[in-house]
């Protein structure tokens, strides 16, 4: 049987009504940005509109790599090892990315995704070059429900939840967004996975610090665990110091956060605490993205039903909530 490279998935529910498409994209670009991570950039003519938050599963792996392999071999013989021999077992399920950066530049369509590398798929898009083939599914989810351009809105990531911030940034410039601020936070200086155009700031005050997608150019804070670059501390530690020294200026401050769980939970405190609404991406384990495996699971309040609550797939109502939906993160 002969498979078509690309397909569509109509799958049309009641929230979603856009087409799932599956198709091949070349990649133009691959930058190693820091210590573990990569930014891919690829195009495609045929890739549907996205929004910040919302992410593509990536196929992690050599289309050849599905080709039957022979391992019997006769005493005259040689073994014949194809490339999954060589390689080791097959990355199977498709791997989730936040698209990290979106352009219609009028002859191509970019897109751009940051891998950290710590495991098998994520280390097979670390020795992608230009020239080759990704296949991608998406664009899947929901992404940020866009801040309202007189609303100072905060971009708050840490780690690997930084690349969706990044495609919101571009997204808020273009729309004429100016009151924006990003906050950014990493284990260590060379773990940051944004190129720099200054020096950071190690004084709690945001500057034009970090080279962002297009042409935006907003106010940044870096923050590093350890103290090896930028403000000293947690992310959350430079949110506090940040609203300390400028908060009483915020007009209706909206935080759009991602990163590891822990770190959700306490930027959706510290926005309680300053009167902030928030909006979380939670990237929880998955492993389809399109709403069957069940693997996504997060408890959202339901008033509707008797205990209370319900189970929602964040691949499919996220993964972005509005801080209070979700529970164990409603104070
Ligand atoms: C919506 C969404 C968006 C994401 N966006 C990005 C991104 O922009 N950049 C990026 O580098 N990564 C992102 N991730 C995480 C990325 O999907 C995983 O790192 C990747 O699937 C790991 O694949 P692997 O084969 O390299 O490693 P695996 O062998 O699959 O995993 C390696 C280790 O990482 C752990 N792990 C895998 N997935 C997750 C997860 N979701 N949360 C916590 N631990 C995990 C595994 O338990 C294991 O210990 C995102 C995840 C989701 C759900
Ligand atoms: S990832 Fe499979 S149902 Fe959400």
């Amino acid at each position: 049987m002969v498979w078509s490279r690309k397909f569509i998935c109509t799958r049309m529910t009641a929230s979603r009504t856009t087409p799932i498409c599956s198709l091949p994209a070349r990649v133009t670009r691959v930058d190693h940005v820091c210590r573990e991570h990569v930014i891919v950039t690829a195009e495609s003519d045929q890739l549907p509109p996205s929004q910040p938050g919302q992410f593509l599963q990536l196929q992690c792996r050599d289309t050849l790599a599905t080709d039957p392999s022979i391992h019997a071999w006769g005493p005259q013989t040689w073994p014949r090892l194809n490339l999954l021999d060589q390689t080791g077992p097959p990355i199977l399920l498709r791997r989730p990315f936040s698209i990290a950066d979106r352009a219609d530049d009028g002859t191509a369509n970019r897109f751009s995704v940051i891998s950290r590398a710590i495991g098998p798929g994520t280390r097979w898009l670390d020795r992608l070059e230009a020239g080759m083939e990704l296949n991608v599914t998406g664009p899947l989810g929901r992404g940020y429900a866009l801040p309202d351009p007189d609303q100072t809105a905060l971009l708050v990531g840490g780690g690997v939840g930084i690349p969706p911030l990044l495609y919101l940034a571009r997204t808020l410039h273009e729309r004429g967004h100016r009151d924006v601020r990003v906050l950014f936070g990493v284990q260590t200086h060379d773990l940051l996975p944004v190129r720099l155009s200054d020096d950071l700031p190690t004084n709690g005050h945001a500057t034009p610090c970090l080279r962002l997608p297009g042409e935006a150019s907003f106010p940044a804070l870096v923050a590093t665990d350890d103290g090896s670059a930028g403000f000293a501390g947690r992310v959350t530690d430079a949110l506090r110091a940040l609203h300390a020294l400028e908060g009483d200026r915020w007009r209706r401050p909206v935080i759009c956060t991602c990163g590891p769980e822990p770190m959700l939970k306490a930027v959706a405190a510290a926005s309680r605490a300053m009167g902030s609404d928030c909006q979380v991406c939670l990237e929880r384990f998955m492993g389809c993205g399109l709403g069957t495996c069940l693997s996504c699971v997060v408890r959202v309040h339901a008033p509707d039903q008797e205990k209370g609550w319900r189970w929602a797939l964040s691949c499919q109502e996220g993964p972005v909530f509005e801080r209070d939906r979700v529970l164990d993160y409603d104070g």
